[in-house]
């Protein structure tokens, strides 16, 4: 059985470990190190697993490392486990948002197998989006492994050139604000055509909900889906009319774009370290 350690037990390890237990992983597998004694005690008494003060403790003997804490802690965590990372060669999953392959590699040693992997806020609650990288030292074996604890959260898909990890994030990694920005949106055009802003939260919200699960549940292009609701000379096409003449597509590439740039930025500023 493989053994699955995570360092830094905040939300998105409390999210992977309890996927992982419900898709069958043994507590006795599992593992965390987390340095506030209530989290610890939480977690430990939530999952029935093994909980840790000192990383270098939880680190020893593992099949597998996740590092889940914040991306500005990273740098600083190299002394500590570095040694205990060489001795035994684990698998080490990075989730931290933009810290690159080749910084890892500088931190923790570059005989490291490493994957790295930017998953999404719905992560939370199951329905995340994960964009993962690996360096040539992953086995297929550590690939199927990485893709299993990613996939107990939500949806993966393997990203082959690290450069397009910053795409990850501007599309996935932030993409929920963007919907969420969008239905704000909504909610505001409602109100001011007189709704009640409780009622047009609901619906707009609903209309969100409805609509993402027909993008997952038919399978259809969602240019199939928009083209099926739009009548000729009907109310939806007025308005994706108007979506046009505003230039939607324009304003949501150059959103994304500017995302893509901060992520290259931020990766970058780790670089002193
Ligand atoms: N949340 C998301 O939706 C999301 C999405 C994509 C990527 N990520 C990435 O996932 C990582 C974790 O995010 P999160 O939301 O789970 O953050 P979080 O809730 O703040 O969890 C980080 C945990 O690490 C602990 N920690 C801090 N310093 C540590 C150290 N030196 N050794 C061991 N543990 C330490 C923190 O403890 P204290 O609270 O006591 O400081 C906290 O419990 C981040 O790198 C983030 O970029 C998160």
């Amino acid at each position: 059985m493989t053994r699955i350690a995570f360092i830094g037990g905040g939300n998105m390890a409390r999210s992977l470990i309890g996927g992982l237990i419900k898709t069958g992983v043994a507590a006795a597998n599992l593992r965390v190190a987390e340095p506030l004694a209530q989290a610890r005690e939480a977690l430990g008494r939530e999952f029935g697993i093994s909980t840790y003060a000192d990383n270098r403790q939880a680190a020893a003997d593992t099949d597998v490392l996740v590092l889940a804490v914040k991306p500005q802690v990273m740098p600083a965590m190299h002394a500590e486990l570095r040694d205990t990372l060489q001795r035994n060669r684990p698998l080490l999953i990075s989730i931290a948002a933009g810290v690159r392959i080749d910084q890892l590699e500088r931190w923790f040693g570059n005989l490291l197998p490493i994957v790295r992997c930017m998953p999404n806020t719905p992560a939370l609650i199951g329905a995340g989006a994960t964009g993962l990288c690996a360096n040539l030292r992953v086995t297929p074996q550590q690939r199927e492994q990485a893709q299993h604890i990613l996939d107990a959260v939500g949806v993966t898909r393997w990203i082959h050139d690290e450069s397009q990890m910053d795409t990850v994030t501007a599309l996935s990694g932030s993409g929920p604000a963007y919907f969420f920005a969008i239905v704000e949106a909504l909610e505001d055009a409602a109100v001011a055509q007189g709704m009640p802003r409780d009622t047009a939260r609901i619906l707009a919200t609903q209309t969100c909900l409805g609509a993402g699960r027909m993008l997952v549940e038919s399978n259809e292009a969602p240019s199939v889906l928009r083209q099926r609701v739009t009548s000729p000379n009907g109310t939806t096409q007025a308005a994706l009319e108007s979506f046009a003449a505003d230039q939607l597509p324009r304003v949501v590439a150059r959103a994304v774009a500017a995302a893509t740039r901060r992520g290259a930025e931020m990766a970058a500023s780790l670089d002193k370290d």
